[in-house]
């Protein structure tokens, strides 16, 4: 199951995963413990056969898990009503209504030095005196706090108009009765992901709308534009029919928030273990930090780059507590590799392992550590250790003498270690 674009997300290889996963428990009596969930795709896909807790340190993972688990109980009609009027009562604010208007004027205009200004200093938090907010005259944003994606990433990763009823739709999920608001907010995330406008439709970098030396450009600037006059809210009400029509009964799956060490002493006794770290310099919440601060619900904060002495905010906008994951960090990644290994082992869990080339970008990049080496971090402590390498639809198994040899650097393959 694919429940939003998500870097690294196996939701392309599900098949093999699921028949790795039986392979190692054919009785099916376990449950799984899918330790890095992410987007929850192979934990929503297993949980129709077997009871799963999916785990992983961003919240937003355990609220797409759960969200994607539950059926909804309002009906997506009198869902999107609620939206709607939440984000009718935003309007009636004349800051608010101010900086819609002057956005509609710009993309009826064409308005290129009016889009810059909304994608480059847009952000009413970080652009201060700079910002669009300014130059309309609305420093004062007094009484807006519940208005978090408005304020910080309006204008730069959605047009104004969007975040706010990105705002309602957040507001009127976390007013839902306890096990719903993860329903709600899931459809909040969804509603995002198919909204940002930004480079690779996560939320690490903005469009870049101006030359390096600072020179507009037309065509980008143009084809934003395009994109989002053509915001129809009812996308919202598409989400929820979506969501209603593919959750049609409770799945057995609890997402949760910890780190690995964490979820493997709590539950990995009795478990099958799926294991798929990042391998890649790349932290995960640099790319998701606005589904992070929409499943947190906090006032994010914003970090600054150390350009212009510390004063300019970082390009992404990203939230100030951001996980920094050991297995991103070279220094740190085989010490995590050597504690995941040995903690499932000593709960005598069998572990099926993702080596995955692909995260932080659409093509292969360095790994962390390399396969050799946590074919031998593995064989510390599992007595059988087998590698398959996925290739198309052709499965390779290797012994581990072949593995520097015969794993090509951009391979996808999976490790099935078995005391
Ligand atoms: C490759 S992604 C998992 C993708 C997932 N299998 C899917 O299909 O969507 C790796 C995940 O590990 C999580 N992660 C990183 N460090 C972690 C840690 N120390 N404990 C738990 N999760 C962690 C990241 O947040 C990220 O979601």
């Amino acid at each position: 199951m694919r429940t939003i674009p998500y870097l690294g997300g196996k939701s392309r290889y599900i098949d093999t995963i699921r028949s790795g996963i039986n392979a190692l428990d054919p009785s099916g009596d376990k449950r799984l413990l899918d330790l890095f969930a992410g987007s929850g795709s192979v934990a929503l896909s297993v949980a129709k056969e077997r009871e799963v807790v999916a785990n992983d340190i961003q919240s937003y993972s355990r609220v797409l898990v759960n969200g994607y688990s539950r059926r909804m109980e309002n009906s997506p009609e009198d869902y999107w009503q609620d939206v709607a009027a939440e984000a009718s009562s935003y309007l009636d604010d004349e800051r608010i209504s101010h900086l819609v208007a002057w956005e509609r004027s710009v993309f009826d205009r064409s308005d290129v030095n009016g889009i810059v200004a909304m994608l480059s200093r847009g952000s009413g938090m970080a652009h201060g005196a700079t910002s669009v907010w300014a130059q309309l005259g609305l420093r004062n944003q007094d009484g807006l706090n519940k208005l978090v994606m408005t304020r910080y990433y309006g204008g730069v990763y959605f047009s104004y108009e969007q975040s706010v009823w990105l705002d309602a739709a957040i507001a009127v999920a976390r007013r839902m009765p306890e096990p719903q608001v993860d329903v709600g907010l899931t459809l909040a995330m969804r509603f995002a992901s198919n909204l940002v406008t930004s480079v690779g439709g996560h939320y690490a970098q903005p469009v870049q709308v101006l030359s390096r030396s600072g020179v507009p450009k037309d065509k980008v600037a143009l084809k934003v534009a395009k994109r989002r006059v053509a915001f129809d809210p009812g996308g919202l009400l598409s989400v929820a029919m979506n969501h209603l029509a593919s959750v049609p009964i409770e799945l057995p799956v609890r997402g949760e928030t910890a780190d690995f060490r964490e979820a493997i002493e709590q539950h990995g006794a009795n478990s099958v273990i799926y294991a798929d770290p990042p391998y890649t310099r790349e932290h995960y919440s640099r790319f998701y930090h606005i589904l992070e601060t929409i499943a947190i619900g906090d006032e994010p904060g914003l970090t600054y780059s150390n350009l212009g002495g510390g004063l300019v905010p970082s390009k992404g906008l990203y939230r100030v507590e951001r996980h920094q994951s050991a297995f991103s960090i070279v220094s740190q990644a085989q010490a995590a590799f050597n504690d995941l290994f040995g903690m499932a082992r000593q709960c005598n869990a069998s572990m099926l392992l993702s080596y995955s080339p692909i995260a932080g970008g659409e093509t292969a990049r360095p790994r962390s550590v390399a396969l050799p080496t946590l074919m031998e971090l593995a064989s510390r402590h599992y007595e059988s250790v087998e590698i398959v390498v996925i290739d198309g639809a052709r499965h390779a198994r290797l012994n581990r003498r072949d593995v520097s040899q015969a794993a090509p650097e951009g391979a996808e393959v999976l490790v099935y270690c078995a005391p």
